[in-house]
């Protein structure tokens, strides 16, 4: 098979590096172009900001401005500050573009698709009532907190169904791009408040986890109340669940559920599709960040999910969630996203 080439927006930040460190030996992708702002015209192997190994293939590539006449493409993945993301992702489309985004720019328009691959690869069909004349369209992936929180929440939805969702987030530094937050605002600390975050991952969980009608989402109507709050760790959003479900909850059927959960990746066998999308832990002080951010079959791309517990009521499931926020949350699930978009004929 030809490989598709594919382009980087924003790709010097501190998800670029993920999905060039991802990108760089994959079977059917192949990197043709970088683009950044500050850092145009500058060798991708200077200008990346972040504390990475950039992969020797990639390190002479000169960066360049994001103009569509420039890009030598099939498909573009952008991970733009959403600021930027508004314009420069609608001249892409304009130009017949196929964009991946992790953006928040256009995430809620209704006839985006807000993907999680395992979770609603149905509502793809959203594609369809874009209508560009360009060829070109685009699909979103959602907030870094949102991901995991999802991804959890699907097989209790199914299986249980769903009256209310309660998240509290531990979120780590490298959440917040680079510089981020100051280093003497965070070492030591903790900051209860990130901006937007709360509605973000209340708003999007609903559109993930609403129902395609044949021509829109209609939104799941339960509650999701969240809490959110920046802490010292470098990569992994921990998050504390409480969930209050349809039917009584049996605390070993609900660890088999989440085990169990499988989608249409792994079916598959797309390349970045990890065995296991969820990973239970019964080790009673995990998952922790710096030791299981990276667990599963393709590191980054797997859920942790421990301390399930049952409520003092029959019909509550708790438990803590860990997603690695630059790989699950961005760039491995846009990447998971452009594989399941190929695998269905919509690319290439
Ligand atoms: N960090 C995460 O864990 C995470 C998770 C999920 C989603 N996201 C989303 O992903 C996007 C990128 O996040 P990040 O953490 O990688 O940010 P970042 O480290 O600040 O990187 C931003 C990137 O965008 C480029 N850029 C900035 N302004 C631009 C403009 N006006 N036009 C074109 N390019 C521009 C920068 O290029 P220069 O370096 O050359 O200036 C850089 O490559 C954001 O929308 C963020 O919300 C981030």
């Amino acid at each position: 098979m030809k490989k598709i080439k594919v382009g980087i927006l924003g790709a010097t930040g501190m998800v670029g590096v993920e999905y060039v460190d991802f990108l760089i030996n994959h079977p059917w992708f192949k990197i043709s172009t970088l683009s950044g702002k500050k850092s145009v015209g500058r060798k991708y192997g200077e200008a990346v900001k972040a504390l990475s190994n950039v992969p020797r293939e990639v390190g002479d590539l000169e960066v360049i401005d994001p103009d569509p006449r420039k890009f030598d493409a099939d498909l573009v993945f952008s991970s733009l500050p959403s600021e930027a993301a508004r314009e420069v992702e609608r001249e892409f489309i304009d130009h017949g573009f196929p964009v991946i985004s992790e953006a928040s720019a256009y995430r809620m328009e209704k006839d985006v698709p807000l993907i999680i691959p395992e979770v609603n690869p149905e509502h793809l069909e959203l594609i369809r009532n874009q209508k560009k004349n360009s060829g070109g369209f685009i699909v979103t992936t959602p907030n870094c907190t949102a991901v995991g929180l999802v991804l959890s929440l699907k097989p209790v939805l199914e299986y249980y169904g769903i009256k209310k969702v309660v998240v509290a987030t531990y979120q780590a530094i490298t959440g917040a791009g680079f510089p981020g937050v100051p280093s003497y605002s965070i070492l030591g600390n903790v900051i209860p408040y990130i901006k937007k975050e709360e509605e973000k991952v209340s708003e999007e969980t609903k559109k993930i986890l609403g129902r395609f009608n044949g021509s829109s989402i209609e939104y799941a109507s339960f509650p999701v109340e969240a809490s959110c709050a920046r802490v010292p760790t470098i990569d992994g959003h921990l998050e504390a669940v409480y969930v209050e479900t349809e039917r009584e909850v049996h605390l070993d059927e609900a660890v088999e559920i989440f085990r169990r959960f499988r989608g249409e990746p792994q079916k598959l066998s797309l390349p970045t599709a990890p065995r296991e999308p969820i990973i239970v832990t019964e080790i009673e002080d995990r998952p922790q960040p710096r030791l299981d951010v990276d667990a599963g079959s393709v590191p980054g791309m797997s859920i942790v999910v421990g301390r399930v517990r049952r409520g003092e009521s029959n019909n509550v499931l708790k438990y803590f969630v860990l997603s690695h926020n630059r790989i699950r949350g961005a760039a491995g699930t846009a990447i998971l996203t452009a594989e399941l978009l190929t695998a269905k004929g919509y690319i290439g």
